[in-house]
């Protein structure tokens, strides 16, 4: 197992290239493998989670090449449901997405295929796939009918559906939109809130028919037209906004720090933090605002600032649901209590986040109250802003939680002593390179000697 250690560090300057989104990168790969012709992929994030896609696709006969000298990976597509059954089980590691979004492209196919997955993916819930996928058709055999490893029979006419989802989830409302491009007629899902549409936006770019509403009481549905003929496509992958989040947090709450991180995505259904953190009271800045295949891209920087807490709505959970750890560390060094309401969804990702979070920041000294479906976190003003030092001096296992080990290491650069991470190398599933491009900015984040 790989450790590393976060000790106390400021002064944090540069620009740094985060990698690809990860949400991002796993649809182009699975819609180039759905589309007719090639599929063309600049950027795309070479973490583990995606290679899993990467190796599932492959098994399931798609062609990948890449990426080259230019950075370029390339698909040459099957067509919708003309994939060849694979001989052995579709390991999706640690990516929840994977395997979740990849039962959706196997339900709509004339094959069965089996999925199976880590220590953390094996006890994450299936149910909320099987159940919408199980009403259009396929058949599945589930360890106690809700975790992997599961079978999955899929059929080439799946039924469509009007599916209505308790949960604000992109990977349940993907795996019912792909599942949707093989059946006949418009197949919709509708969730609480609107989660992340990278789904939606990429499905027509390569040419489906998906159109979308959001309703007076905040609910969204999306809907699909089926028996789509979806086309090979360029796709441009912006830096990742949650990988960004840990070095925009960092130069916040460590002293006379100023960063730049170029070229990433601002979907406003990934921008919940960055939103937070504003009305905590920083620095953080926009530039060069583009668009890129239907997504908005800028350049992000970030200035030390003095935060203060806030309430976290409900209503923001799904747009920055993957943030809760990093926003966590960064309330612990504001003055004053932030409340984050409505992020049940925590306890079942990779780990049980709000349990992980709580666990980290009582060993760092800081104040924090859970219950099911929220967290309280009191400041102590932060050590970079002329405040409370967090304790450090402790060792967090990561569990097979990458976000939960770059957060603690962010939460030591504003310690009063090192913190340690182990299990560290669960990092390289989103951020392949995280201690290394930190340390190009200036903070000490070192393996364990
Ligand atoms: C993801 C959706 C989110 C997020 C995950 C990536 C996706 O999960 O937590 O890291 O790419 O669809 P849910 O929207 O299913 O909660």
């Amino acid at each position: 197992m790989d450790t590393l250690i976060a000790s106390p560090s400021s002064g944090l300057k540069g620009s740094i290239a985060c990698p690809g989104d990860k949400s991002m990168s796993h649809r182009a790969l699975i819609l180039g493998g759905m589309a007719l012709g090639q599929t063309r992929v600049e950027g795309l994030l070479c973490g583990q989670d995606v290679l899993a896609t990467l190796g599932a696709l492959r098994q399931l006969g798609v062609s990948i090449t890449g990426p080259d000298k230019a950075g370029c990976t390339t698909i040459s597509g099957r067509g919708l449901g003309a994939f060849t059954a694979p001989h052995a089980p579709l390991d999706l590691g640690n990516s929840g997405t994977g395997a979740r979004l990849l039962m959706g492209v196997v339900a709509g196919a004339d094959i069965t295929a089996s999925f199976t997955g880590d220590a953390s993916l094996s006890v994450r819930p299936m149910g909320r796939i099987i159940a919408p996928l199980h009403e259009m058709g396929a058949q599945f055999m589930a360890r106690d009918g809700n975790y992997l490893p599961l079978t999955l029979t899929g059929t080439d006419t799946p039924l469509s559906i009007d599916w209505q989802s308790n949960i604000a989830s992109a990977q349940v409302k993907s795996a019912i939109l792909l599942a949707g491009l093989s059946a006949r007629g418009i197949t919709s899902i509708t969730e609480p809130t609107a989660s992340r549409d990278h789904s939606e936006r990429m499905l027509a770019h390569f040419g489906a028919e998906i159109t979308s509403e959001t309703h007076a009481d905040g609910h969204y549905t999306a809907y699909l037209k089926g028996e789509a003929d979806l086309t090979g496509a360029d796709i441009a992958i912006p830096a990742d906004p949650s990988s960004a989040a840990f070095a925009a947090v960092a130069a916040l709450i460590t002293a006379n720090s100023a960063i730049t991180i170029p070229n990433t995505g601002l979907n406003p259904l990934r921008f919940g933090l960055y939103e937070t953190l504003r009305e905590m009271g920083a620095d953080i800045s926009i530039s060069n605002q583009r668009l890129e295949g239907g997504e908005p891209v800028g350049d992000i920087t970030c200035h030390s600032s003095q935060l203060s807490g806030i309430n976290v709505p409900e209503s923001r959970a799904a747009s920055m649901i993957d943030e809760y750890p990093i926003l966590a560390i960064a309330a612990a060094c504001a003055e004053g209590t932030t409340v984050m309401h409505g992020i049940g969804e925590l306890r079942v990702k990779e780990t049980d986040r709000i349990a992980m979070t709580e666990q980290g920041l009582l060993q760092a000294g800081v104040e924090v109250k859970t219950t099911p479906d929220s967290m309280t976190i009191k400041g102590g003003g932060g050590k970079g802003n002329g405040g409370k030092a967090l304790a450090g001096g402790f060792t967090l296992d990561a569990c097979h939680d990458h976000r939960i080990a770059m957060a603690f290491l962010v939460c030591g650069l504003a310690s009063s002593s090192p913190i340690s991470v182990s299990g560290a190398e669960t990092i390289n599933t989103s951020f392949p390179n995280f201690a290394e491009l930190m340390q190009n900015l200036g903070a000490d984040i070192e393996p364990n000697a």
